[in-house]
């Protein structure tokens, strides 16, 4: 009798532990990812107010300029005569005209590519680093440049860069600590749950060991109920039990479900796939607030089929001296220390039997990234912006006019389908459409 009570205290028992774990496993999941994901966040944007006093020029302008340079340029540079990842400022604009400055500061790249001695010179002799471009007015650029020789900067020269490297820091995790809040809130909330499972768990084997020693010492026991009473826990009852049985097929069945979803749903759209990556990499940042260009990361888009990913060595152009500090930093040196490539996990993925080619889209075509990536300079973290179907490929083809001009090789091409056909001369109309084009 007792014993058959017992029989069924253990299995509920048994089956409640069970069904606790893993719930929990489950929930640690959660919590601890969205935790880490809490932590990857980036949220820049720091902005350091402006120290600088009165001055013999404008003060006004000269203060604006200060601002604007330590926002913008205190990373890269110092307003004295010391390099840190462009050169001193101090006497520049004794070494280089006005109109210079304001082009070279607007977009350094295409006065390098204009060809123009001094700006190739410099850009050779800082190791090809791009400057990024900035979108200021000419007053803008000209009150960084007052700035710049009134000398303020200067007298603060040492400290002025190190301040810009280590400011952005405090200011700077302001979200982030808002969504970890959250993420430590979870793992507390976890914790205490634990906490009380393993209490409940004490104070249950507490209460049966009280109720054997009162059974074995306050009543007469007969053989087979003694047996039961003093038992030793014994674990193929568990393996046994029917409960326990079910819910390993019912959780077996789940998890295969899941997977089996998984794949079905990878074979086909990606759309908005979004994964963590290793390192909290900001395209926001860099394409957009810092604005640098696609290319200079991506470095074989317009020449090449694939635009491929930057190694860690683009990467240490401006980190062997910007943010040295930052953890996520330093996981870019680990990655050249251990002479292993950073593992970003791949967005954007066409099966094999699909051809693409980015030149033929980005230069020939010129297409923008952004049509098919959509606004990735705004993006924290990248995801998959279009479905990446052949219909979505073909429908771009039919719709998209090829952009002849200029081009003799069209020129019979664009008069043949203007005797056929009314419509556009089209991609697919030169064959864009064909299924041979993008599968061999
Ligand atoms: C990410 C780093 C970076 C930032 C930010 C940056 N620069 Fe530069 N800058 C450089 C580098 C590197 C060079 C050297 C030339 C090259 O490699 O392109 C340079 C060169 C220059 C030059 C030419 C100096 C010379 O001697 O000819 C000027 C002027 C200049 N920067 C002004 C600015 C101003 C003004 C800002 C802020 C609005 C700024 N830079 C922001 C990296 C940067
Ligand atoms: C400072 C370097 C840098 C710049 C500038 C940059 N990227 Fe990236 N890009 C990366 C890195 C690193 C990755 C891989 C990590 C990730 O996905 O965030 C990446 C990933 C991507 C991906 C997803 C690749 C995949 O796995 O499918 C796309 C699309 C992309 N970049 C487009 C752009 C576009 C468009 C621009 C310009 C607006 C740009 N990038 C500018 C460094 C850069
Ligand atoms: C042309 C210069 C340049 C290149 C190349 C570059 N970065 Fe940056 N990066 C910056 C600047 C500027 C910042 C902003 C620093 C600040 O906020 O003070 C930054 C910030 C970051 C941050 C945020 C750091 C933090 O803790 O706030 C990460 C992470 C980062 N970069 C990763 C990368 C990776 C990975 C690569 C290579 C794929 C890369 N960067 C290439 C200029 C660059
Ligand atoms: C016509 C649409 C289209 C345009 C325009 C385009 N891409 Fe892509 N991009 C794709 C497709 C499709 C893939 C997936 C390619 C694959 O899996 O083979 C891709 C993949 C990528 C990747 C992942 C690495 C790789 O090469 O597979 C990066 C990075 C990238 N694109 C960056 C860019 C940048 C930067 C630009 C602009 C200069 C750009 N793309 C313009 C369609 C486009
Ligand atoms: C946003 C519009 C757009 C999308 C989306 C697009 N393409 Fe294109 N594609 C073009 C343009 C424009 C050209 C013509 C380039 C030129 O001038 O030769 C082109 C040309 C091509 C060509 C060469 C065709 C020929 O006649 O030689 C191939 C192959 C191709 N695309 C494959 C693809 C594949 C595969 C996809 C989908 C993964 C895709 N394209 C998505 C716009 C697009
Ligand atoms: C502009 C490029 C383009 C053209 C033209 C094109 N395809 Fe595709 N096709 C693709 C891409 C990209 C995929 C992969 C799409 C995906 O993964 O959803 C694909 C996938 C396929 C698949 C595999 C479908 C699947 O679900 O896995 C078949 C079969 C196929 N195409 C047949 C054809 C035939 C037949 C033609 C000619 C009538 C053709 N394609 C023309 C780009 C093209």
């Amino acid at each position: 009798m007792i014993s058959c009570i017992l029989k069924t205290k253990t299995k509920i028992l048994i089956a409640f532990l069970f069904a606790l774990t893993v719930s929990f496993g489950a929930y640690a999941q959660g919590g601890s990812e969205q935790a880490e994901v809490a932590k990857e966040g980036v949220v820049p944007g720091a902005t350091q107010g402006a120290d600088a006093g009165g001055s013999s020029a404008d003060p006004a302008v000269v203060d604006a300029g200060a601002t604007l340079f330590k926002n913008n340029c205190a990373v890269c540079h110092s307003a004295g005569s010391d390099v840190v990842v462009g050169p001193g400022l101090q006497g520049v604009t004794e070494r280089r005209s006005e109109a210079w400055l304001l082009k070279w500061i607007k977009n350094s790249q295409a006065l390098i590519q204009s060809g123009d001695a001094d700006a190739v010179a410099v850009y050779n002799q800082f190791n090809k680093q791009a400057m990024p471009s900035f979108a200021f007015s000419d007053d803008e650029v000209k009150s960084i440049l007052a700035y710049v020789q009134s000398g303020q900067g200067a007298a603060a020269a040492a400290p002025a860069p190190a301040e810009g490297v280590e400011g952005a820091t405090p200011g700077e995790n302001v979200g982030t600590e808002a969504i970890g809040a959250v993420g430590n809130y979870l793992d507390i909330v976890l914790v205490v749950l634990i906490v009380v499972l393993i209490v409940l768990v004490v104070t249950l084997l507490l209460i049966t060991s009280l109720l054997k020693n009162y059974l074995n010492k306050n009543r007469q026991l007969d053989e087979y109920d003694s047996e039961v009473v003093n038992q030793r826990f014994d674990f193929s009852k568990i393996y046994k039990s029917k409960a326990v049985r079910t819910l390993v097929v019912l959780i077996f069945v789940v998890v295969l479900l899941d997977l089996t979803i998984d794949k079905v749903m990878g074979i086909g759209i990606q759309q908005g796939y979004q994964p963590k990556q290793p390192i909290a990499f900001s395209h926001k940042l860099h394409a957009g607030d810092h604005q640098i260009n696609c290319n200079y990361c991506h470095t074989t888009v317009y020449k090449g089929k694939s635009a491929s990913i930057p190694s860690a060595n683009i990467c240490m152009n401006c980190h062997s001296q910007i943010k040295k500090e930052s953890p996520e930093i330093q996981k870019i040196y680990r990655a050249i220390e251990r002479n292993k490539p950073i593992e970003w996990v791949r967005i954007h993925n066409l099966p094999d039997l699909a051809y693409f080619n980015h030149s033929q889209h980005t230069q020939v075509g010129g297409v923008e990234c952004q049509t098919c990536h959509g606004p990735i300079q705004e993006m924290e973290v990248v995801s998959q912006y279009a479905p990446l179907t052949m219909g979505w490929c073909i429908d771009c083809h039919r719709e998209t006019p090829l952009n002849t001009e200029g081009n003799a090789y069209y020129d019979n091409l664009v008069k043949l389908h203007e005797q056929s056909s009314k419509g556009a001369f089209t991609v697919a109309s030169n064959g864009g459409a064909e299924c041979s084009k993008c599968h061999y």
